[in-house]
């Protein structure tokens, strides 16, 4: 790194003014329209001013601060990438006051010279769509202007420390001025749910991103499995992951890369490691990247030497199955667990058939899933949430409503078209004495991103190949050089 003690460049920063980025991906209606939206329910519950800032920055060591990544709740309401900023809505704004108002770096020449271009207010203000935008500097003397008077803050409650304590100080400034008639807000709701709400739909921008997420995360798969080689390191398959996510435009992995040789796809969360994949060994691969702030999350698993064994085969195609069994179960209507049971009837169902649960200790499928017998092959769940976020938000069960009886846990969330979610079986099998030896140390997982429809469920990840027949035929072909 360099010292940041040399003297500006006013031509280095006007390269690099050159190359900046026009306005928010999308365009700045998409974000004005949320705004607004979230404008209209504050409103509607009373007004209030809602508060919503960026990501900070964090310091990796001495001078090096972690790769950069907005705040997606921030992101979703104002395309703005830059740090140190947030956006304030104000739902009580006269006519001609504004309601929706950015704070964000000042223009700086000496600081876009080391760290590249900012907008400023005026540029934000300008290329974002907002009523106003002010020098984010400038937080402590405007803000408490800004929420005197007004009857409530939103903003996300009891999320960060740091948060919450910067708004009692402006609650306090408020307040320290109550003798000139000023009052603060009297109340402070939570913004998320809100929030959580909205994100959960994907619009079709959001759809189309994700689209492209999803398009180039599995060129990403195809490439892996068209260069692995028995002997390779995980961390060599790893980089031809990274190298083809930023081959095509994406801007980073959308979370911790898994690449997982033999028995280490037993471990759910094994980052790519140091291991060799060998003759003989599959090889889980959980990774995706992030286009434009949204998140694929592809698993395939494939035999590094390019085919299969009889005993890993027969696991792959049981997960496989179970993967189908929880597609067809996906779409409007039904409830957010009806593609998890229809998976887990299919696992362990193969769980029976293969021995690894003792036949002789089980009546039937049901006494297998209603003992929980196949947890111990399959601990997670079959899906999640996915958008800006990896892990997306979005409660998973109907928020408000209560269950049958008292302590129940509400329903789950009926699926409606729109949301995005994984579909994800897996089957974990580790050296155990009372399990056929032939299937020790298998490690499987398939995941697809799906889009639900009226009538079923849009894969968006199939651009890479999922039969065993397909994934082998393609491996074959890159050996021959094909
Ligand atoms: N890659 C994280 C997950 O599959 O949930
Ligand atoms: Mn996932
Ligand atoms: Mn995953």
């Amino acid at each position: 790194m360099m010292d940041t003690t040399l003297t500006e460049s006013a031509s280095a920063a006007s390269r690099a003014a050159a190359d900046a980025p026009r306005g928010p991906d999308g365009g700045a209606e998409l974000y004005r329209a949320r705004r607004e939206r979230v404008l209209a329910a504050l409103r509607a519950q009373g007004g209030g001013v809602a508060l919503v800032p960026t990501a900070p920055e964090v310091l990796r060591n001495r001078d090096a601060d972690y790769p950069y990544r907005h705040d997606s709740y921030f992101y979703y309401l104002t395309g703005f990438t830059e740090p140190e900023a947030l956006l304030v809505l104000d739902a009580n704004a006269g006519e001609n006051q504004p309601s929706s108002i950015l704070f964000c770096r000042a223009k700086n020449v000496e600081r876009e010279t080391w760290e590249g271009f900012r907008f400023g207010p005026d540029g934000a203000r300008e290329a974002f769509g907002f009523d106003a935008a002010l020098p984010f500097d400038d937080l402590d003397t405007q803000i408490p202007r800004l929420i005197a008077n007004r009857p409530a803050l939103h903003y996300a409650l009891a999320a960060s420390e740091r948060f919450d304590a910067q708004v009692k100080r402006w609650i306090d400034a408020v307040r320290a001025q109550a003798r000139g008639g000023t009052t603060a807000p009297a109340a402070a709701y939570d913004l998320i749910p809100l929030l959580d709400d909205m994100r959960l739909i994907k619009d079709a921008h959001e759809l189309d991103t994700m689209r492209r997420a999803g398009d180039i995360s599995a060129l990403a798969h195809v490439r892996a499995m068209q260069t692995c080689r028995p002997g390779m390191h995980e961390y060599e398959i790893e980089a031809e992951l990274l190298y083809t996510f930023r081959k095509h435009g994406a801007q980073s992995p959308a979370y911790g890369s898994i690449v997982a040789a033999g028995a280490n796809a037993c471990v759910l969360h094994y980052p790519a490691g140091n291991a060799v994949a060998r003759d003989g060994d599959l090889i889980l691969i959980d990774a995706a990247c992030e286009l434009n702030g949204y998140a694929a999350d592809i698993t395939r698993t494939f035999p590094a030497s390019g085919r299969f064994t009889s005993a890993q085969r027969e696991l792959y195609d049981i997960v496989l199955a179970a993967q189908q069994a929880a597609i067809d179960a996906t779409r409007a209507g039904v409830n957010f667990e009806a593609p998890h049971d229809a998976a887990v009837r299919v696992l362990a169902q193969g769980l029976l058939d293969t021995g690894i649960i003792d036949k002789t200790r089980f009546a039937s499928v049901d006494d297998v899933i209603a003992e929980r017998a196949y947890a111990r092959f399959y601990m997670h769940r079959t899906g999640h949430w996915l958008g800006m976020d990896v892990h997306d938000v979005g409660d998973y069960r109907e928020r408000g409503t209560p269950g049958a009886q008292a302590d129940a846990p509400p329903p789950w969330r009926t699926l409606r078209a729109g949301m995005t979610l994984t579909i994800e079986p897996g089957l974990y099998v580790r050296a155990a004495e009372d399990v056929p030896e032939r299937y020790w140390d298998i490690g499987i997982r398939i995941e697809d991103d799906a889009i639900v429809t009226e009538t079923g469920c849009e894969l968006i990840t199939r651009g890479v190949p999922v039969h065993a027949d397909e994934i082998e035929a393609l491996m074959q072909d890159a050996r021959r050089g094909a």
